[in-house]
């Protein structure tokens, strides 16, 4: 039974139904909540979730092959597509399975919070700590109080190292992942303005993250971004938690990760970087762009000492480090005359993380006579504070030496009239809205940066330029 994520007896003694229905199979081959993803031996759990309840796709789950369904209401329907594991409630039934994952597992798990940067974090320790031993990572941001569960019930038995991401809008959800978690070694990568709703400043922001230790392993190991805003309340927290050892990361002196120097090939889109790893020199080339990617690489360097493990191999990975969907990806726009280079963040936005990609436009010297065009959508989730958060951009605006500022959103228009008129594109509600400006407008040798939070649609835009600008179409 290799393939065998749990065994039936494993789910029983975990989830100790109420009922089982019917002969479930003696072993499952994965989980899941999505009747779409099914393709044979499954457990499948009927989650509510926020628009849809997962009991309306038990029956779809069970004739695609899954072995059989963890439910609440069974239904005569439910009865006769397959067999049925009755709890009272689904979500806590997901919840013990991760809970029996981790006593089960030997890995390494590492949690991941902070403001921003947790997926790309999850992502690089995932590839840097794939080259020491076998790595399980969810895909995606799945970072919340089903996706934490889910991720740890997907954790097969002979991993070496769990990356798991945690994400929260409130004071208290972060307690409740970590103590799921039980994470060996605990990360945050940044306190800063996002899903800001529930907070009325960053200092709320850093305790709320600051959460993560109390739900660690014995022994386990704090790994604190110190230049983020506030450390100062996480090193606290990480302390009254009792964790063993506290490493910090970033760019100051007392850094016990600490940056030397980071070189920007903004156009390659690599970073060259210089650090100290508790006093020991490290130079490693990760294959994105910017300062923060590099930041990012001291927390990968700073897991791998808090495991004892290696430096060498990691470090290495970081070069195979690429951009992510909507997260700095770069596309060539084939334009008559001439390519231009469209860097794509509409995945995500929020002061930092804008700030971060507007450095790096600022970085790329545009060919010719091409421009820095900046298309830059509302930062979403940012409560009272929003309109002042998004003027506050200006300056990062103009040290990008961005020569036109596109935006759109309510939210935007304040960006757009406190910028200098002479840089001011259009100002759209809509992404939309801008296509045929951008079509009429791009030049070779420009380079176009689109960033906005993901509700912005930004993405459709960039899907419509590079489909208009794909290779094939203008090569007469
Ligand atoms: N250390 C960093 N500082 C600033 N911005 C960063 C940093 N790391 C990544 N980013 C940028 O922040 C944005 C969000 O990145 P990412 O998806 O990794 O964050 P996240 O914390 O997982 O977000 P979410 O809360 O949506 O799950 C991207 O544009 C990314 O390039
Ligand atoms: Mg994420």
């Amino acid at each position: 039974m290799t393939d065998v994520l749990w065994s039936l007896e494993e789910v029983r003694a975990a989830l100790a139904p109420d009922e089982v229905i019917g002969e479930p199979p003696a072993g499952f081959a994965g989980v899941s909540f999505d009747s779409r993803e099914i393709s044979g031996g499954e457990l499948f759990f009927a989650i509510q979730g926020v628009r849809m309840d997962g009991h309306a796709f038990v029956a779809d789950a069970l004739e695609k092959g899954a072995g059989a369904a963890v439910v609440s209401a069974p239904t005569e329907e439910m009865r006769s597509a397959g067999p049925l594991i009755v709890v009272e409630d689904t979500l806590k039934a997901l919840e013990a399975l991760g809970r029996a994952a981790r006593a089960r597992t030997a890995a390494k798990v590492i949690g991941v919070t902070g403001s921003v940067g947790k997926t790309t974090t999850k992502e690089m320790l995932a590839l840097a700590l794939s080259a020491l031993g076998r790595t399980h990572a969810p895909p995606g941001s799945f970072n919340n109080h089903w996706g934490v569960p889910l991720t740890l019930a997907r954790l097969p038995r002979d991993v070496d190292f769990a990356v798991i991401e945690m994400g929260m809008n409130a004071p208290g959800e972060i307690a409740a992942l970590t103590a799921m978690a039980q994470p060996n070694v605990a990360v945050v990568t940044h306190v800063a303005e996002s899903h800001i709703g529930a907070f009325d400043d960053l200092a709320g922001i850093a305790a709320a993250k600051a959460e993560i230790f109390s739900g660690m392993a014995p022994e386990g190991v704090a790994v604190i971004n110190a230049d983020a805003p506030h450390s100062d309340i996480l090193i606290e927290a990480a302390r009254a938690a009792g964790v063993s050892r506290i490493i910090t990361t970033g760019a100051d002196e007392g850094a016990d990760v600490r940056l030397l120097r980071a070189v920007n090939d903004a156009r390659s889109g690599m970073v060259s970087a210089e650090a100290l790893v508790c006093g020991t020199p490290a130079s490693f080339v990760i294959g994105t762009a910017g300062e923060h990617m590099a930041r990012n690489a001291l927390i990968v360097l700073a897991v791998a000492e808090a495991l004892g493990l290696e430096l060498a191999p990691p470090m290495q990975r970081l070069r195979e480090m690429r951009p992510l969907a909507g997260r700095g990806q770069r596309h060539t726009l084939h334009l008559r005359g001439g390519e231009a280079l469209l860097i794509d963040e509409s995945y995500n936005a929020n002061p930092a993380s804008m700030r971060a990609a507007l450095a790096v436009l600022g970085e790329i010297v545009p060919e010719g006579n091409g421009r820095r065009i900046a298309v830059l959508a509302d930062m979403l989730e940012l409560g009272e504070q929003g309109p002042a958060l998004h003027a506050g951009l200006a300056e990062a605006v103009d040290a990008a030496g961005v020569d036109v500022l596109c935006t759109v959103g309510p939210l935007m228009a304040n960006l757009h009239s406190a910028v200098p008129a002479c840089v001011r594109g259009p100002h759209m509600s809509e992404a939309r809205e801008l296509e045929a400006f951008l079509k009429e407008v791009l030049r070779p040798g420009d380079v176009i940066l689109f960033k906005g939070s993901n509700g912005m649609k930004l993405g459709a835009l960039v899907r419509a330029l590079t489909e208009a600008f794909a290779p094939e179409r203008n090569l007469a």
